[in-house]
């Protein structure tokens, strides 16, 4: 079964109308390989409008969601309102969500299921910290933030992200076939063979190539990167 390449872009907490109203110009311009699905992940006080300029051919996620579909929670947004700007992604479990404002694996999961039930595409986020692949626990620590969700799955060791390290090809694909390996164990073999598993973390122009090529690699979640012209590069990786 042939899986889409996937390239999502988080803008995380970066931009304002005007760059970012540049970056969309730029890439409403590029020229991009039609057998790519892109994804950009903008603010969420920006989804309206990044969604009414951005070209239909690419999707729009947000960065974040809460589990419920409305109600007393101050500062959070819903898949509804979400779905309400014509938005159909969310990028949910971010180590940066995980490790900065304290989400637990559990209550990703309840979000990745009220998102899934509300009709969103969810980008999921799962990587162990650099103390845990030196403590040759990256499994265990990924199989247990897979194990509540399921959906895009989007690995991004730690230590990669923001960090100019990016994983090696082999390193990725190890990680990415033995995820595919527990779907296949854990859930089906048709999940294993249907989701895409994406790499995130310092991916760029000059690493894209390599690690796409990886058998298990099914597309990439680009930060730094997607807010320069080389997202294009990157988009393009396959072509
Ligand atoms: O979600 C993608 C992001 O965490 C990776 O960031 O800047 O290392 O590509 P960056």
């Amino acid at each position: 079964m042939s899986r889409k390449f996937f390239v999502g872009g988080n803008w995380k907490m970066n931009g304002d109308k005007k760059s970012l109203g540049e970056l969309i110009q730029t890439m409403n311009g590029a020229s991009v390989d039609p057998n790519v699905e892109v994804v950009c992940g903008a603010p969420s006080i920006y989804l309206d409008f990044v969604r009414s300029k951005l070209d239909a051919k690419f999707g729009v996620a947000a960065q974040n969601c809460y589990k419920v579909p409305k109600g007393a929670f101050t500062g959070e947004i819903s898949p509804a309102m979400i779905k309400d700007c014509g938005i159909n992604w969310v990028i949910l479990g971010h180590s940066e969500r995980r490790h900065v404002f304290g989400e637990s694996d559990e209550l990703i999961g309840q979000k990745t299921a009220h998102a899934l039930e509300s009709g969103l595409g969810v980008i999921a986020c799962i990587g162990e910290k650099l103390d845990e692949r030196e403590g040759g626990i990256t499994e265990k620590v990924v199989f247990a933030q897979t194990k509540v969700i399921a959906v895009v799955l989007a690995y991004e060791p730690v230590w990669a992200i923001g960090t100019g390290k990016t994983a090696s090809p082999q390193q990725a694909q190890e990680v990415h076939e033995k995820l595919r390996g527990w779907l296949k164990a854990n859930v089906s073999e048709a999940v294993a063979n249907s989701v895409r598993i994406i790499y995130g973390g310092s991916v760029t122009g000059g690493t894209c190539k390599e690690l796409g090529s990886q058998k298990d690699v099914d597309g990439f979640l680009v930060g730094g990167a997607s807010l320069k012209p080389e997202f294009i590069d990157i988009i393009n990786a396959k072509a």
